[in-house]
């Protein structure tokens, strides 16, 4: 299995409801294909996390990037995994735009605006944490 981590910028605004819309098929199809992770928004960029088979997760992957809805995908972490981190979710998601950001631990100031390629070249051990952090928050 693998554990794919990457970063986007949001081609348009995302309205809470365009979020449960792109949701709601990511969930719907991850679960037909034990594709798990999380999904996190914040000022204009996503994080999200995959996790599953190896061709599975490289699939989808290839279908996401090619998806309209964002750009400047910059992959910041592949590897094997033996484990799941987030086997019972589908997908997971939290808009960090309504929450407060500064009580997660994970809290880093790139969340407060949105980023480009460049920057997302240098935060990756810093998602990385983040996302951790969200295993305990629900
Ligand atoms: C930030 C972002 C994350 C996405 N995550 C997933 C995902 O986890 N699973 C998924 O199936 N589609 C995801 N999508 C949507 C895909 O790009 C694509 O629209 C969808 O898989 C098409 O599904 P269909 O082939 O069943 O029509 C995501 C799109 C974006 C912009």
């Amino acid at each position: 299995m693998i554990r794919l981590i990457y970063a986007s910028a949001a081609t348009g605004e995302f309205s809470e409801s365009k979020l449960m819309q792109l949701l709601g098929k990511a969930r719907s199809n991850n679960e037909s294909v034990n594709v798990g992770g999380l999904l996190l928004y914040a000022k204009g960029n996503f994080f999200q996390i995959l996790e599953g088979e190896k061709d599975t997760v490289e699939t989808l992957f290839c279908k996401i990037q090619q998806d309209e809805r964002h750009s400047s995908v910059v992959v910041l972490d592949r590897s094997e995994i033996t484990k799941r981190n987030f086997p019972d979710w589908s997908m997971g998601f939290k808009n960090l735009e309504q929450f407060d950001r500064k009580k997660l631990r994970g809290y880093n100031d790139f969340l407060d605006h949105k980023l480009d390629e460049k920057d997302f070249g240098e935060i990756g051990p810093d998602v990385i944490y983040l996302i951790e952090q969200f295993k305990s928050i629900w």
